[in-house]
């Protein structure tokens, strides 16, 4: 973190939770398998760009700011009690299995698979309280720090799984999860952190943050899941079985029968201006779901937790909307325009992978013939070529960067409805360098 900070780094601000941050996910994570625990911590080994826990740090730390006559009642009862007792218990020595304590001794079997059962369950299996110490000096409360642990675990979870999807070698610099695993224990690794992710949600004893956060979870699938059914049809992404993108036949010789066929044909009765609306409007609910929908929900749910009334909790969603969607469109423009070693995994991977992102949309705007390539998922011979050279000829990045900008500008409005504050300063900052971004 230390390396992060530098002057108006909004990192500053927060970066004594930033620093906590890792260790209390870590604490959150263990489990008595050593390989999964490899597994689901890999990803956090290398430094992320957390932005998720920061918006929540700087959001949370921006709406201390609302006088406490402007808050619901109930929410404020909750802080009270949360910042006048905080967790003082020590965790337990042993670990209660359905009802029965584990003593101290260890199987053979266990032994021998190197597995410790004492941690095997459930290493948050401590009082409820146990959360984050309170902060007085800081003002972010116990359960907005740990909200900010749940939504670098959810994000975390779903890399592992979107990269056994999008076949990719690497993250963050380092082979991919599925690359040094393999695609079957990343999948678990990512479930398993949902699951540790889930326990840590329903701890914060809070119905309204409990169904936001629950929501982004199945949101994140529904927007990988239209991109799926928009580009990779009748194909494995199984990177194991060599990139070939064919139905792996079951070992009893099935091979996965019908799939369902889907695309962005353009039928001949409609107009190709109705066409490439309708095809943004596609992609912007795809990247609202997939991206957007975490930020949005997160911003949420660090307003309900200070108890913000209703109209700030949601001036606070439609800012993490804004950014989220400003987010992703610049990560579709990096994907055209920076190279592996710059963004730490494959750049120029989503015209390969079939993917229609807003460069290419713009370019098909200007010119109609390029529908037919988007609707093959660019597979033939050459399309991925041709249409990175149309991208270039109609200014499709330089578009989508302004589109990208709009969106920036959006979030800063929502920005400004807060009260004055450094937090609010610096998640200005956050929110400029999230459109100027280069990885
Ligand atoms: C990165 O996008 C991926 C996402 C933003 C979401 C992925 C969601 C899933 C795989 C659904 C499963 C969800 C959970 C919670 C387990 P990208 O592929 O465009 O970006 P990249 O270049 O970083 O890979
Ligand atoms: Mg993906
Ligand atoms: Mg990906």
């Amino acid at each position: 973190p230390s390396s992060r900070a530098s002057f108006n780094d909004p990192f500053l601000l927060v970066s004594h939770e930033m620093s906590n941050l890792a260790k209390s996910i870590a604490s959150m994570i263990g489990s008595g398998h050593p390989t999964l625990n490899r597994v689901s911590s890999y990803y956090f080994e290398a430094e992320g760009k957390n932005v998720r826990p920061l918006i929540v740090l700087l959001l949370s730390k921006a709406l201390l700011k609302i006088p406490v006559e402007q808050r619901n009642r109930t929410a404020i009862d909750d802080l009270d009690v949360v910042d006048q007792q905080p967790f003082k218990g020590t965790p337990t020595s042993h670990t209660v299995v359905a009802g029965k304590s584990v003593d101290d001794s260890i199987s053979p079997l266990a032994i021998l698979h190197g597995i410790n059962p004492k941690v095997i369950l459930d290493p948050l299996s401590k009082p409820m309280d146990a959360l984050p110490e309170f902060d007085a000096s800081n003002g972010i409360l116990p359960k907005q720090r740990r909200l900010a642990e749940i939504v670098e675990m959810i994000h975390t979870a779903s890399l592992l799984h979107d990269d056994v999807i999008d076949m990719s070698d690497a993250r963050r610099g380092r082979p991919s999860g599925n690359v040094a695993f393999t695609n079957k224990m990343a999948v678990l690794a990512g479930d398993f952190l949902l699951g540790r992710a889930s326990v840590a949600i329903a701890r914060l004893r809070n119905p309204e943050v409990i169904e936001l956060l629950s929501t982004t979870i199945a949101n994140l699938v529904e927007g990988e899941f239209m991109q799926l059914k928009n580009t990779v049809l009748n194909q494995s992404s199984d990177i194991n079985n060599g990139g070939e993108l064919k139905p792996v036949p079951t070992p009893t010789g099935k091979v996965p029968t019908k799939q369902h066929e889907y695309s962005v044909q353009t039928p001949a009765d409609v107009d190709h201006e109705t066409n490439v609306n309708a095809a943004f409007e596609y992609y912007l609910h795809k990247t609202y779901l997939k991206t957007a929908s975490l930020m949005s929900k997160l911003a949420r749910a660090a307003a309900v937790l200070s108890g913000a009334q209703d109209d700030v909790v949601q001036n606070c969603y439609d800012f993490g909307r804004n950014l989220g969607l400003c987010f992703q469109i610049v990560d579709d423009m990096l994907d055209y325009t920076s190279s592996d070693n710059a963004i730490g995994k494959p750049s120029q991977a989503d015209l390969k992978l079939g993917l229609a992102t807003a460069p290419i949309l713009f370019a098909w705007k200007e010119r109609p013939e390029l529908g037919e390539l988007i609707s093959r998922k660019f597979k033939e011979p050459g399309d991925v070529e041709l249409a990175r050279l149309a991208v270039d000829q109609c200014n499709g990045v330089e578009q989508t960067r302004k589109m990208a900008q709009e969106y920036c500008m959006k979030a800063l409005g929502n920005l400004r409805v807060l009260p004055e504050s450094d937090a609010r300063s610096a998640l200005e900052l956050l929110t400029n360098s999230i459109l100027t971004r280069t990885k």
